[in-house]
């Protein structure tokens, strides 16, 4: 994708968010441009069609045993995520609150062992209490608008890791003293307090720059308890 193409693609995507959250439904948008894309991935800005690379090399550096364990990746989107982690060994289920992006990733990966459903984050089933050994999330808390309902995310994030679990966050950063930007909201080091508010102790916490330059952290948590 070009930078003009990409550069176009997010401001769509802005004006798609801008009107959900006028509308008083800030999650409403993300099923309306999966489906305005009419398949074509160039239209969602965070469409790599690859996995993350910053997953990919945190797998390489830490080799966590996937053998028999669950994992649960967050917002999946079009799924490149969810699939690196099944052929890394988990046994994944992945979720996304638009079905147009779930029926994407059934269409793109039709032979996949992955679990993949429509599901909310600020809603997800008791039954999924401490299931899951490694949870992946990237993205998806900063295209909440507010702290409010990220801390809700995070609290279903927290209970649904397993004794010993491992929650990997990825997003994109701010320092405190730097401006809010438009979406997707970078977070701040005290934005992402809400984990250990919930019970989770920061294990790393590792700040990055993109192939564009941009900052990235991303932050490893477990259980307090663990
Ligand atoms: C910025 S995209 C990131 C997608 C993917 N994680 C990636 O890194 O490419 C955020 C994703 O989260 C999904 N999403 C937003 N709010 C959600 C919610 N409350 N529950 C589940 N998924 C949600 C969106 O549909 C979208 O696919």
């Amino acid at each position: 994708m070009s930078d003009d193409q990409r550069a176009l693609a997010r401001a769509r995507a802005r004006q798609f968010a801008l009107d959900a959250i006028a509308g008083g439904d800030p999650t409403s948008w993300f099923d309306a441009l999966y489906r305005s894309a009419s398949g074509d991935a160039g239209a969602i800005p965070w469409a790599r069609l690859g996995p993350n690379p910053m997953l990919v090399e945190w797998l390489g550096m830490h080799h966590i045993e996937a053998t028999g364990k669950r994992a649960l990746v967050v917002g999946c989107g079009l799924g490149d995520d969810a699939e690196a982690l099944a052929k890394y060994g988990f046994d994944v289920s992945a979720f996304d609150i638009s079905p147009e992006a779930i029926e994407w990733c059934h269409r793109r990966f039709p032979e996949s062992p992955v679990h993949y459903a429509v599901d909310n984050l600020l809603a997800l089933t008791d039954d999924w209490n401490g299931r899951f050994h490694f949870i992946m999330e990237a993205y998806t808390l900063q295209a909440l608008p507010d702290q409010t309902l990220r801390m809700q995310a995070a609290k279903n994030l927290a209970r649904c890791l397993a004794p010993n679990g491992v929650l990997l966050v990825i997003c994109f950063g701010r320092e405190p003293n730097e401006v809010q930007a438009s979406l997707p909201w970078p977070l701040s080091p005290d934005d992402l307090a809400i984990f250990p508010q919930c019970g989770l102790r920061e294990v790393s916490f590792e700040r990055l720059t993109d192939a564009e330059g941009v900052k990235r952290f991303r932050v490893h948590y477990e259980p307090a308890s663990s």
